[in-house]
């Protein structure tokens, strides 16, 4: 996991080294769908390990939640804000879920309605990396309590709202106890990346799941194709949470179920995969942006060679060094996240200090 962590990182310093202006390149934002209750919270949140989000059974996220980590090894403990109340700054993690609640509440009242306009929260932590993830509402088929008739087409429209973004990763959350051959997640994600390029299929619940050749078979990847793959996971039940179980604790017990129940395929189940899989599939994202890096990267040098030229100075080439760490980091992203080799590029911090970029 620490690895989930260091890994996007340092994808994260490739960007901010050539990232100035204000239309910068980023890493792709995680958005979950799925129906509700599906999971896509927990899913979140044991990405992250942490726990800050409201979770339970009813329609608990009524509105979309932006969700910005930054990444600061100044932030001890780690704290949030929100962009509604800027100033008021939470470290108890319990409250951030009070106020996430609470400002659900104002906007949409105690209806069970829906509303498009997001809720942001920020967080700063040592020990997490910058990304942005997206809570979705779930898909509702049947509407209830006072939820209008076309409540289905409501969520639908503002889920594609986020997942048409071509710079968003989707985690199509389909709960285990539930056939897939039903799930919203999945159809909502055909709808928007026919190719599966930039969903990945999360199976939960897998703990509720029936064991049936024809689950095997979904969480062998064999019954639905999926490109990019098909993740089983378990997160914490309801009564699990209200223990106050710790998510590692969870873990464990996650690995030690696929290992019992699926020996054969344990090897690709389970949060820390999950998060290994999305580590690589970010850094697909960097190589993919490759060479508007480099256009950037090329860009700069010529105003840096500017000014340097009219205060009369001459260096050496910095940038060329860097196109090539760019190079090398790709190449060697494979095992970059295996974890078997330390990754080769100089934080972007360093090598602007050290280098004089
Ligand atoms: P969301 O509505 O899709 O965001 O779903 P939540 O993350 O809020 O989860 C809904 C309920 O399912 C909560 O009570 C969770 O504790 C429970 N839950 C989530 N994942 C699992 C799992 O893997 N196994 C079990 N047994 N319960 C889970
Ligand atoms: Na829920
Ligand atoms: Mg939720």
């Amino acid at each position: 996991m620490d690895n989930f962590l260091k890994v996007i990182n340092e994808l994260q310093d490739v960007f901010s080294t050539v990232g100035t202006s204000p239309d910068s390149i980023k890493l792709p934002q995680i958005v979950v769908v799925g129906s509700q209750s599906a999971g896509k919270s927990s899913v979140l949140e044991s990405i992250v390990r942490k726990n800050f989000l409201p979770r339970g059974g009813g329609i608990v996220t009524r509105r979309p939640l932006i969700i910005q980590i930054t990444q600061d090894n100044q932030a001890v403990p780690s704290w949030a804000c929100f962009l509604h109340s800027p100033d008021k700054k939470y470290t108890d993690f319990n409250k951030v879920r009070d106020e996430i609640v609470d400002e659900t509440d104002r906007i949409c009242g105690n209806s069970k309605n829906i509303l498009p306009d997001p809720i942001t929260l920020k967080i700063y932590a040592a020990d997490l990396p910058t990304l942005t993830l997206v809570d979705l509402p779930g898909i509702v088929k049947v509407p209830v309590g006072d939820q209008p008739e076309n409540i289905e087409e409501q969520t639908i429209n503002l889920v594609k709202s986020f997942v048409q973004n071509p710079n968003s990763i989707i985690l199509a959350v389909s709960p285990g106890n539930v056939d897939l051959a039903n799930s919203e997640a999945l159809k909502m994600a055909r709808q928007v990346d026919p190719d599966s390029k930039r969903t990945l299929a999360v199976i939960t619940k897998a703990d509720l799941m029936e064991k049936t050749t024809e689950n095997r078979l979904v969480l062998e990847g064999k019954s639905i194709p999926v490109k990019l793959g098909i993740i089983g996971v378990i997160n914490r039940s309801q009564a699990k949470i209200d223990e106050g179980q710790p998510i590692d604790e969870c873990i464990a017990h996650e690995e030690m179920f696929f290992k019992t129940n699926y020996n054969y395929i344990s090897g690709e189940m389970g949060t820390p995969y999950l998060t290994k899989r999305l580590c690589k599939i970010l850094l697909e994202h960097v190589k993919e942006c490759l060479p508007e890096l480099i256009i950037r990267i090329t860009e700069q040098k010529v105003l840096q060679q500017g000014i340097l030229d009219s205060l009369g100075k001459q260096v050496e080439d910095p940038f060329d060094a860097l196109v090539q760490l760019l190079y090398e980091f790709c190449q060697n992203f494979d095992r970059n996240i295996e974890g078997k080799e330390s990754i080769k590029l100089t934080s972007g911090r360093e090598m602007s200090g050290g280098r004089h970029l």
